[in-house]
């Protein structure tokens, strides 16, 4: 099957960073689509450039998250949902663009741009049959969170501490989804309003599956495939007002 990888991304002085690092990842994987969606009024050329440049095969597609749902002060209340519009805006390019009965295989993963993904990771999710998950680490103050699995190979449950009762108690990076699901459950998107915070996932899978459809990887979810790392803001104070390097060259 083509994996086909969802990012949301935006402007900001590390984000070419990012997507370098991500790129080089993901040409790694063979059969990657990546899924590109900038989250801006038009298509920039530093990502055009970028993604032209890496020689991945890749759709380039932006919406801009309007200003009421954007960063109120605190940049990381929960509350506030990141990326979920782009998510969305991918979600109907697939159902646009595939078949649900004549598609060829796929499978959809979610990868924010400053996460850090394993090649085992994708060689994993590739036999994907509806929905599969595992551990990530580095997310709800936890060394790394995971699905409860039992003797049998079962998802009985969350291993969290932040709200284990939600009904997908799993963060954006430790699942997958295949493509046949996406087609055939059209209606299903990420909630944008009403959704408190770390339910982001839950309102996009209860569209999907039950806990019994869940398919363990990374050894029965014992093994760490995907980090939840986020990047530092570089300290750009001598910069000043007017700027001091050549605005000119692309960072
Ligand atoms: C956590 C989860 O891991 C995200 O999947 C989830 O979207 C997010 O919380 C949330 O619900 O708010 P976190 O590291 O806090 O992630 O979020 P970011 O990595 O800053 O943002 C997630 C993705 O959205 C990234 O790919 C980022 O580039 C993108 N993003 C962020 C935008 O497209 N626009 C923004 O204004 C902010
Ligand atoms: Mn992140």
């Amino acid at each position: 099957p083509t994996i086909h990888i969802i990012t949301p991304t935006y402007s900001r002085p590390v984000q070419k960073a990012e997507l370098t690092r991500l790129a080089n990842t993901f040409l790694h994987v063979p059969n990657l689509h990546w899924i590109l969606v900038e989250d801006s009024q038009r298509r920039t050329p530093l990502v055009t450039r970028l993604l032209r440049e890496t020689g991945l095969n890749y759709t380039h597609l932006n919406v801009e998250t309007p200003r009421n749902y954007k960063l109120r002060g605190d940049t990381r209340d929960p509350r506030i949902p990141r990326g979920t519009m782009q998510r969305n805006l991918a979600l109907r390019w697939l159902r646009e663009t595939f078949n649900a009965n004549n598609s060829q295989a796929g499978i959809v993963y979610f990868a924010d741009d400053d996460n850090t993904y394993s090649l085992e990771l994708f060689e994993e999710m590739r036999s994907t049959r509806k929905v599969s998950v595992w551990p990530v680490a580095f997310v709800g103050g936890l060394r790394y969170e995971s699905p409860k699995v039992n003797a049998a190979g079962k998802v009985y449950g969350w291993k969290t501490v932040f709200d284990p009762h939600r009904p997908f108690a799993i963060d954006m990076a430790g699942f997958a989804i295949n493509l046949k699901l996406i087609l055939f459950k059209p209606q299903a998107y990420f909630k944008l309003r009403g959704v408190k915070g770390g339910y982001q996932e839950s309102s996009l899978l209860r569209e999907l599956v039950t806990l019994n459809d869940l398919e363990p990887k990374a050894a029965n979810c014992t093994k760490i495939l995907v980090w939840h790392t986020r990047t530092e803001k570089p300290v750009l104070v001598n910069e000043g007002k007017k700027g001091f390097t050549d605005p000119n060259v692309e960072i």
